[in-house]
């Protein structure tokens, strides 16, 4: 394992509201930055957590994409993630604050990302280029935060959060999607096939099948 950490300060002349409602707002993530966030749904949610199953583009555009199980905390000033990749298990983390300075609003990110061991192979090159890929794939998702931040400034009038978001559940539960009821049974299932097998020790009795 190969560990990279990065802190990134971003310094941006806007009211600490609007920058702290935007880092927090996940609702936005597939729509503004839909070249790189794939998609993003939620999985489960109480008052503090969240996890979402998220699919990302490396690069714009570029077709590579990996997937991870994302577990976020919110907190006072900012919030936590943990990036775990579905394929290689490997956990990606994010602590982000938001702190007011004056004119400015500062966003205050450490990303520790975690990599297989051969990133350390070239350890004059390739973290170099990790940190390309890094600065070019967040500079764009930045500048589209920046650009709704400013619109949001100069039409003072518009609510923090937009009316086509989604609604934001107090609690969520996907299991609570496909297991509302006790039964096994998909309501929506268009075809249907029951099938029994019995075992009697010696070995398995096939019983009849029925569609
Ligand atoms: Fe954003």
């Amino acid at each position: 394992m190969y560990k990279i950490l990065v802190r990134r300060i971003v310094k941006i002349k806007a009211p600490y509201q609007l920058v702290f409602d935007t880092a927090q707002d996940w609702t936005h993530f597939s729509h503004l930055h839909h070249k790189v966030i794939m998609s993003h749904p939620l999985l489960y949610k109480n008052t503090e957590r969240q996890i979402f199953l998220y699919k990302a583009r490396r690069l714009y555009p570029l077709p590579f994409f990996d997937h991870y199980v994302i577990f976020r905390e919110d907190l006072p000033d900012g919030y936590r993630n943990v990036y775990v990749n579905a394929k290689s298990g490997h956990a990606h983390t994010v602590d982000c604050k938001v702190e007011a300075h004056g004119e400015e609003t500062w966003v205050i990110g450490d990303h520790l990302f975690s990599l297989p061991s051969y990133w350390g192979l070239l350890p004059k090159l390739l973290p170099k280029i990790f940190l390309w890929i890094y600065r070019r794939r967040m500079d764009e998702i930045l500048d589209e935060d920046l650009e709704w931040i400013y619109e949001r400034m100069i039409a003072e009038d518009l609510p923090l959060v937009d009316s086509c978001a989604p609604e934001i559940p107090k609690n969520y539960d996907i299991m609570d999607e496909f297991f509302k009821t006790d039964t096994l049974r998909v309501p929506d299932a268009r075809f249907e096939y029951h099938l029994s097998e019995a075992f009697d020790g010696k070995g398995r009795i096939h019983l009849r099948n029925r569609r």
